[in-house]
């Protein structure tokens, strides 16, 4: 209490004027001058909220009560405005995935209805919301904070097609998260190591990313039907990009363990020089030998020969 306090009296000489409607401005003039992140029950949670960046966001435009119904203008505690009924209800279900307020981030559903309803019914949703675990992804996971969400295609945007493959990567390149569930651990490696990653690296438009293959809200297991990278159901997702894709094309294995196969490889062209001039210098060294053991044997006969000589005369 006695921090809270002298947090919010050190900000009241800091803060900048602001041309915001009131809604707005009530909330920025302190979140803005924060700096720093506290613990809050237990989670480490980021103050500031830079109102240059949120200005600029999608959702520069909202009030923050918008998103934090629960909350009154300044100052916000208790936060207990009354919240709509289906944010309240999904703001249970995703609770587990909040760090300070569950209701912001459920209040997205009252906007992006659809993209919600995807999201809570693909693998990433469902390891939320039915097995009640935090660790599939949810809209930060992939936005990046609520605050500084720009279009999908801005060059900031953790989604866009250069950045989304670090984002899904944050997760999938945990071999830990993927032992945990029975996934593949090499994923990455894989993509980055096929001739798409490889494609994608170098800057080519159309190498696919993880989401081209994948989607991306409705994410499903590769072992569910309705996955695009599920059976025959491949043809088509391949064929957006491969005219005449067929049955045969499409087994080419996209995640194959990229791992021990350069790996033997190497070893083997190690191996195989390694033979060859063992080899040489064994047939060099045979060589030598017969050529010694020639000119000896010539030697001895030519001996045997003199003292044959000597007892015949
Ligand atoms: C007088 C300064 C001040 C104003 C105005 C203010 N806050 Fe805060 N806010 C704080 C402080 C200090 C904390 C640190 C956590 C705490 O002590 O509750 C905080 C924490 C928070 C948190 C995270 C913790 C929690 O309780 O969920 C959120 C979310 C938040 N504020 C949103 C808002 C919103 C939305 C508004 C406008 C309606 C607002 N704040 C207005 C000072 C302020
Ligand atoms: C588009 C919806 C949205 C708007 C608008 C919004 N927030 Fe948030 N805010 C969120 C979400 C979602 C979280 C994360 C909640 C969680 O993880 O518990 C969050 C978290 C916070 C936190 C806690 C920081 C943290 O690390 O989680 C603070 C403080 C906060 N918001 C303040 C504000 C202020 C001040 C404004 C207005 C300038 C604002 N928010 C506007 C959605 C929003
Ligand atoms: C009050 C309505 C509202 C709420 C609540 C809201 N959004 Fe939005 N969102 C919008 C609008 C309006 C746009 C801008 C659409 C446009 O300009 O075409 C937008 C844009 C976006 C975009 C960029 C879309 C694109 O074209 O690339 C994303 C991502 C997004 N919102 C995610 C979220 C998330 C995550 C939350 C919850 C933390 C949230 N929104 C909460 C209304 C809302
Ligand atoms: C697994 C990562 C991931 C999660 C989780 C996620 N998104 Fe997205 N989202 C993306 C990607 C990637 C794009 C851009 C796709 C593209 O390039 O067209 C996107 C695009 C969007 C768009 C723009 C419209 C569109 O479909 O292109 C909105 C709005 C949006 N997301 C909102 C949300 C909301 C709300 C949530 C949480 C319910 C959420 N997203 C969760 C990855 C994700
Ligand atoms: C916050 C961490 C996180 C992020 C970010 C994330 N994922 Fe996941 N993903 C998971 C977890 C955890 C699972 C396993 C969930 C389960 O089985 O309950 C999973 C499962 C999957 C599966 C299903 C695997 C199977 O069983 O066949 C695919 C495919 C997938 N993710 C693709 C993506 C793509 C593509 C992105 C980026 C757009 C992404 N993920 C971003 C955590 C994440
Ligand atoms: C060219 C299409 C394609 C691209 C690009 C792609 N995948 Fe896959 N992914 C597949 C297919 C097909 C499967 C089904 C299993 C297999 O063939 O290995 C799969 C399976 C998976 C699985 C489950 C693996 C398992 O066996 O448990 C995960 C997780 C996954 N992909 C994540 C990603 C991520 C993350 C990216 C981006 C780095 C990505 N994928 C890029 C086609 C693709
Ligand atoms: C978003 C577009 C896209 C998707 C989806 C896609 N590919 Fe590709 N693929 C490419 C591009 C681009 C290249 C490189 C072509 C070049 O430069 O010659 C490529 C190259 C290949 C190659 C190397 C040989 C060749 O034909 O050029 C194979 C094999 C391949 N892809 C298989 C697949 C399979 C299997 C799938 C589905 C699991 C798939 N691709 C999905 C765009 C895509």
């Amino acid at each position: 209490m006695v921090k809270r306090i002298s947090i919010v009296l050190s900000l009241i000489l800091l803060v900048p004027v602001f041309a915001y409607g009131e809604d707005i401005a009530g909330c920025i003039v302190c979140h803005n001058a924060m700096a720093g992140k506290i613990e809050y029950n237990g989670k480490v949670i980021d103050l500031n909220v830079d109102a240059r960046r949120f200005e600029i966001s999608v959702h520069g435009a909202f009030a923050c009560t918008e998103c934090h119904e629960r909350f009154h203008e300044n100052p916000h505690t208790p936060a207990d405005n009354p919240v709509t009924p289906d944010v309240k209800k999904l703001s249970e279900e995703v609770a587990i995935k909040a760090k300070a307020d569950p209701v912001a981030l459920a209040a997205c559903s009252k906007c992006h209805e659809d993209e919600y309803r995807d999201v809570l019914d693909s693998v990433h949703g469902r390891n939320v919301v039915k097995k009640g675990k935090a660790d599939g992804a949810l809209c930060l996971d992939c936005h990046g904070s609520a605050h500084y969400i720009t279009k999908k295609n801005d060059k900031e945007s953790p989604v866009n097609r250069w950045k989304v493959v670090e984002t899904c990567g944050k997760c999938h390149g945990n071999e830990k998260l993927a032992k945990e569930y029975g996934i593949a651990k090499h994923v990455m490696n894989s993509y980055y190591e096929s001739f798409h990653g490889k494609k994608y690296i170098l800057g080519h438009k159309r190498a696919p990313t993880c989401v081209s293959c994948h989607g991306y809200h409705d994410i499903k297991s590769k072992d569910d039907p309705t996955s695009p990278v599920f059976g025959t159901n491949k043809i088509k997702t391949c064929g957006h990009c491969h005219k005449g894709a067929n049955k045969k094309f499409v087994a080419a294995i996209t995640h194959k363990d990229p791992g021990p196969i350069p790996h033997y490889a190497e070893k083997g062209l190690i191996i195989l020089t390694m033979s060859v001039i063992a080899f040489t210098v064994l047939h060099v060294l045979l060589e030598a030998y017969s050529d010694i053991r020639d000119v000896l044997f010539r030697r001895r006969k030519e001996v045997e020969h003199e003292e044959g000589k000597g007892y015949s005369g």
